[in-house]
């Protein structure tokens, strides 16, 4: 069960484009960016607003990849996989994170909702590879000593 507040986001959101169905794709950006994924809930909430089936709203969120139904923690960690990066050893840093996180392939988020960890393909900085993002903060040429470092670092902030 969702708080109210969330219900009342959404209502806020969609007040701002109106309820044609036109809009579902940017009221549904609107909430994914707002809480960093797309509650389930809220989707069928603004599929009922718009008069548009909750069927059809979904297979239109799930067309689209950027949408997530999960709850990411408050650091999102991307690990980029792309060439650059794969060749200067990127899986590295990605086991490393595993390790420190007790993440795994089928478990992105950790318990806590401190940390939500990703692989991509391609973060636009290959000559500073291997490359990860925290929260969209470059931090290059990693390996797996200073991912120690930052997981601490990060662990740390959150408990200041
Ligand atoms: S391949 Fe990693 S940033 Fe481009």
């Amino acid at each position: 069960m969702l708080e109210q507040s969330y219900y009342d986001e959404a209502d806020k959101i969609i007040a701002a484009y109106g309820t044609e169905p036109r809009f579902l794709i940017p009221i549904i950006q609107d909430i994914q960016s707002e809480y960093k994924y797309l509650p389930p809930e809220l989707l069928r909430y603004v599929a009922d607003k718009l008069n548009i089936t909750e069927a059809k709203a979904y297979s239109v969120a799930t067309f689209y990849e950027n949408f997530s139904f999960d709850a990411k923690g408050k650091f999102i960690l991307k690990v980029c996989d792309g060439t650059a990066c794969h060749v200067r050893k990127s899986m590295d840093i990605l086991n490393q994170l595993y390790k420190e996180l007790g993440l795994s392939k089928e478990k992105h988020t950790t318990d806590d909702m401190m940390f939500t960890l990703e692989t991509v393909s391609c973060l636009g900085a290959c000559g500073l590879a291997p490359v990860m993002t925290v929260n969209d903060v470059v931090h290059p040429a990693m390996t797996p000593e200073k991912v120690t470092a930052l997981i601490a670092e990060l662990k740390e902030g959150a408990n200041e």
